[in-house]
């Protein structure tokens, strides 16, 4: 399957949640679904020589790097880092409103500068086998989307970049915090339709605000040629992904959080084995049994008798026996 296929369905880029651990479990409940790395920033890699931001299990493919910058020298240079580590594609950041980003001007403040991101395009394009793709936002501040969303994407595509992923919301700049700008600026969903059909060679997926399989399907039916959820895969990974594979990409069986759960319990075996720490991986999986019978016991048990420095992957299992109590019970 190709790239542009697995990406009917992707798993936005988040930082602080989708490192290599909660990858490697999203992996398990869709074989299909393209992954995407936390933002990595292109300096880290070119001017920190920090490596061990590219670290990833062979078992995520398909998994795509997202870079962040705006120097297209030190872009091109880290794509064929990324390319060099194994990653499928190589995603630019235009999206994300942080301070720290914007200090460094790039992410969101990007969208004024359609100029400079063709030039970042270009240049990771020379350094990347893999597809080079843009996440942005549908315009920042007081642009007016409706002008600068299909300029950009005008002059963006004209230096290669064939998929983007339009977050369907501005991102404010000034006096919103990060979070805020996840929620605040309306969605503009019509917006994004309109760019689909103004650009028909363009693969376009829509981003922002989706919180269900029906509604990412809606999505496809539409005409998207692809959905990209955050939030909510990662609160409710079972919802989103676990059925996946069948509705989403015609293929495959639904995974079973059961199993799922106990195939993580020998990940987290390997992972203590080499020095790491129960938490660092069963914190992405408390949503695991969200809207299940057992729900609140498995998070429960997991935050509190996971934080313990010595826990293992027994307190998996723990909490496991108590969500299938609770189930027996239900039924
Ligand atoms: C905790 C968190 C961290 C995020 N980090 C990034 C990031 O590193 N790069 C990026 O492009 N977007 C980032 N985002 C934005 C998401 O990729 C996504 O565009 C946004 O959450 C809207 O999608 P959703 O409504 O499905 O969550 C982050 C979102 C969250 C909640």
């Amino acid at each position: 399957m190709q790239i542009n296929q697995h990406a009917r369905l992707s798993c936005a880029p988040m930082m602080d949640w989708t490192d290599r651990h909660c990858r490697y479990f999203h992996r398990l409940l869709s074989q299909r679904a393209l992954l995407y790395t936390e933002m990595v920033t292109a300096p880290a890699l070119v001017r920190g020589q920090a490596m061990h931001l590219l670290d990833h299990s062979p078992v995520e493919h398909p998994v795509a790097l997202q870079l962040g910058g705006s120097d297209p020298a030190e872009l091109a240079e880290a794509a064929r880092f990324g390319c060099e580590a194994g990653y499928d594609e190589i995603n630019l950041n235009v999206g994300c409103p942080s301070d720290r980003v914007q200090s460094g001007a790039f992410g969101a403040v990007l969208m004024k500068d359609p100029g400079l991101v063709a030039e970042c395009v270009s240049a990771m394009r020379s350094g990347s086998s893999a597809e080079v793709t843009v996440k942005c936002r549908i315009g920042v501040d007081d642009q007016e989307p409706n002008v600068v969303l299909p300029q950009f994407l005008a002059r963006v595509s004209s230096a290669g970049c064939k998929r983007f992923i339009i977050h369907a919301r501005k991102a404010w700049l000034k006096g919103l915090s990060p979070k805020e700008n996840r929620d605040v600026p309306p969605l503009d969903y019509d917006l994004v339709a309109r760019m689909r059909q103004e650009f028909p060679d363009l693969h376009i997926s829509i981003n922002g605000g989706i919180t269900t399989l029906e509604q990412a399907e809606e999505f496809l039916s539409a005409g998207f040629d692809g959905v990209m959820v955050g939030r909510a895969a990662y609160h409710n990974p079972a919802d989103i992904l676990a059925q996946a594979d069948r509705r989403i990409f015609g293929a495959g069986e639904d995974a079973d959080p059961f199993e799922v759960a106990h195939l993580m319990m020998t990940y987290v075996e390997e992972h203590i084995a080499q020095g790491g720490r129960l938490h660092q991986v069963a914190r992405h999986m408390l949503g695991l049994f969200a809207g299940r019978p057992g729900a609140r016991l498995w998070r429960r048990h997991i935050s509190e008798a996971g934080s313990r420095a010595d826990a293992g992957p027994e307190v998996i299992g723990e909490a496991l026996d108590m969500v299938q109590s609770a189930s027996r019970a239900a039924a």
